[in-house]
């Protein structure tokens, strides 16, 4: 596997590879991988014959209270895991490769970013989709991976494409969750063990709105007041969203349907903030 860390080297890496027919796969991440981003390096291997993991811990999308300077980091770890699943080349910019001080120009998608984890991290989503745009364009991919956990960020960069015509197929990867439910996630790490049975809230809330869901009830209403008195009722969880969205508009619903996406973002211990997320109705 290759490590390249310079912009213009990563371009003219791609653009041989193009040259010889190749295809490329790109999957970006913020690292410290677990079990969900190889998922996302494996599809990416099975779509395209050649796999790009970008490694850039992005400061653009982080508010100035949020956890940069604490975000777990581990190079010498990544490096073997990304090896392990057939990665070809790992692209670890640094932040002054990526940004110089004359930027003028942001990525904003409108609408989409203006709730859910928008409503509270002013600036989050205009970070993720400039930083995804320049990836894009210093990778050249064919085509990208992001994991579904980031339902509102697939989201958005797929509306990104299509509004600026990129030409990359975006694919989204189902979450890859622990035995017991909870969705992975670089942050899990911060949970002890009481925490983490906490955590356990996220997806058993949304395992009870799929089964009252299953079972007839529609109400946003009431499938909200169910899983509101659920989670409350689990220890040191405070509720940041319970939303039912359309899975392509994000907008609120009011009555359940198959393009129901329930979206939840809870905080663990005071300080962890989870989210997950599940379309309602089986099948859908
Ligand atoms: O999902 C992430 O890890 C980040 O938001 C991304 C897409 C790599 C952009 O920094």
């Amino acid at each position: 596997m290759k490590i390249i860390r310079n912009p213009a080297k990563m371009t003219a890496w791609s653009r041989e590879q193009y040259r010889t027919g190749k295809t490329i796969g790109l999957v970006p991440t913020m690292g410290y991988f677990h079990e969900g981003h190889l998922s996302l390096m494996r599809m990416a291997g099975r779509r395209a014959n050649l796999v790009v993991v970008s490694l850039f811990v992005n400061p653009t999308q982080f508010g100035p209270n949020e956890d940069l300077s604490a975000y777990p980091r581990d190079f010498d770890r990544d490096r073997e895991l990304a090896a392990g699943v057939g990665v070809d080349v790992l692209f670890v910019p640094d932040v002054a490769a990526m940004y110089s001080s004359w930027e003028k120009t942001t990525v904003i998608v409108r609408d989409l970013t203006d709730h859910l984890c928008g409503a509270d991290r002013p600036g989050h989503f205009a970070g993720v989709a400039t930083v995804v745009t320049k990836l894009f364009n210093i990778v050249q991919p064919d085509l990208a991976v992001f994991g579904q956990k980031d339902f509102q960020q697939l989201a958005v960069i797929r509306r990104m494409c299509t509004d600026l015509n990129m030409g990359i197929e975006i694919i989204g990867h189902p979450i890859v969750r622990e035995a017991d439910g909870l969705a992975m996630s670089s942050r899990n790490t911060y949970l002890d063990d009481s925490l983490r049975e906490s955590a356990l809230s996220l997806s058993r809330g949304i395992d009870l709105a799929r089964r009252l869901a299953g079972a007839g009830e529609r109400s946003v209403k009431q499938l909200t007041i169910a899983i509101r008195a659920f989670i409350n009722s689990c220890p040191e969880t405070a509720i940041d969203y319970i939303s039912f969205v359309n899975d392509r508009s994000l907008h609120d619903v009011t009555v359940v349907d198959e393009e129901t996406v329930l979206a939840l973002a809870v905080k663990i211990g005071g300080r962890v903030r989870l989210i997950d997320n599940s379309y309602v109705l089986d099948g859908s």
